[in-house]
């Protein structure tokens, strides 16, 4: 069944039953090669789970469960090798949600739950995204208003001394830093373009597909390994530029709201311009909770291609960014 988290909705199953976990992975249409991260409700939980609780597992998990923090450890003969897509590792989260923590602990088993997205899709932050996606493929869906996070949690390799960011998150690198003073990006995050073959494959498998995809094809508006601007006058001057390059498209504009104040509406010789805001640059919590669901509404917009502001890539810019890259398709266009 799929029920909300703080980050976005899962879709949950008993991680110790290989046929639940079977038909989570049909319902979606997921690779198999892509683990799922499963779900305590209890920091205890994890006896029978895992081998050994690092003390670095420890140190994060007291400071940030319940929370959108993921992290990895070596598993136990307990957790399916389905799960962990052969792995010998397991991803674990307790989530910081009333109705995910109830439901998982009168479960009384773990939960294996992925974004409850059909696979490629933006994950779901309302319950309106997982009857989209799932409705009829699913047993039930339990709406619990918007996803306050809206982007998945942080996945961390904690088996070793320090923190290996494998998806970045909330629970940001700075946060991390705080507890464990060493932090460590997967290489494979550096990637920016199609073309960039130089980084490594990623460790957390799932972060080799396509993703959140909306319709329309998503461009950055700007350069790959350019410092991306806040200036909103210079960032809504390159939406233009780019914008006047297709006169026979229908155009969205994905960016702030201070980039978005100085988009004239409706654009001189864009009358089909669709401008959505993330929000406040000042804000980038909000602009989190805002990325998926902005994604899904130019779905029901005549829009067939979708120009994106970069944004800093610090804090939770970097998780934001991420997202926004992978939905892109690592498709950049500099104006
Ligand atoms: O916020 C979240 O994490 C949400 C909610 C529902 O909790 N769940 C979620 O699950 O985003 P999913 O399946 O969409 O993403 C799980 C990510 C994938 O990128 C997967 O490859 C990675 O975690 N992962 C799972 N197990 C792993 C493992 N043993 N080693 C490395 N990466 C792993
Ligand atoms: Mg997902």
């Amino acid at each position: 069944m799929a029920f909300p988290t703080e980050t976005v909705y899962g879709l949950g199953a008993d991680a110790t039953n290989p046929e639940a976990v079977t038909a989570i992975f049909k319902a979606k249409g997921r690779p198999p090669d892509n683990p799922l991260i499963v779900h305590v409700a209890d920091p205890a939980d994890l006896e029978t789970l895992v081998a050994a609780v690092t003390p670095l597992a420890r140190d994060l998990m007291d400071r940030f469960w319940p929370g959108p923090l993921t992290v990895i450890l070596r598993k136990t003969a307990r957790v399916p090798d389905l799960v962990t897509a052969g792995l010998d590792t397991v991803a674990l989260r307790m989530p910081a949600h009333p109705l995910a923590l109830r439901l998982i602990a009168l479960s009384g088993v773990p939960v294996a739950a992925p974004s409850a997205n059909r696979s490629g899709r933006p994950s779901p932050t309302r319950g309106a995204h997982v009857v989209a996606d799932l409705m009829g493929r699913v047993d039930a869906i339990i709406d619990g208003g918007p996803c306050a996070v809206g982007l998945e949690s942080t996945v961390v390799d904690a088996t070793g001394d320090a923190p290996v960011i494998l998806r970045p998150g909330a629970v940001t690198r700075e946060m991390l830093a705080g507890v464990s003073g060493r932090v460590e990006l997967d290489p494979a995050l550096a990637r920016r373009t199609h073309a960039d073959t130089t980084s490594a494959a990623p460790r957390s498998p799932g972060m080799k597909y396509t993703h959140y995809s909306p319709r329309a094809r998503l461009v950055l508006a700007g350069t790959p390994g350019g410092q991306s601007t806040d200036d909103p006058a210079t960032a809504a001057r390159a939406l233009m530029t780019l914008a006047s390059r297709y006169p026979d498209e229908v155009v969205g504009v994905l960016c702030t709201d201070e980039t978005a104040a100085l988009i004239p509406a409706p654009a001189a010789g864009h009358p089909h311009l669709v401008v959505k805001t993330l929000g406040s640059v000042l804000r980038p919590a909000e602009m989190a909770a805002n990325l998926f669901h902005r994604l899904r509404e130019f779905d029901t917009s005549p829009v067939t291609l979708i120009l994106a502001q970069p944004l800093p890539e610090e804090a939770l810019g970097l998780a934001l960014m991420n997202r926004l890259i992978k939905a892109a398709g690592y498709r950049w266009e500099d104006a």
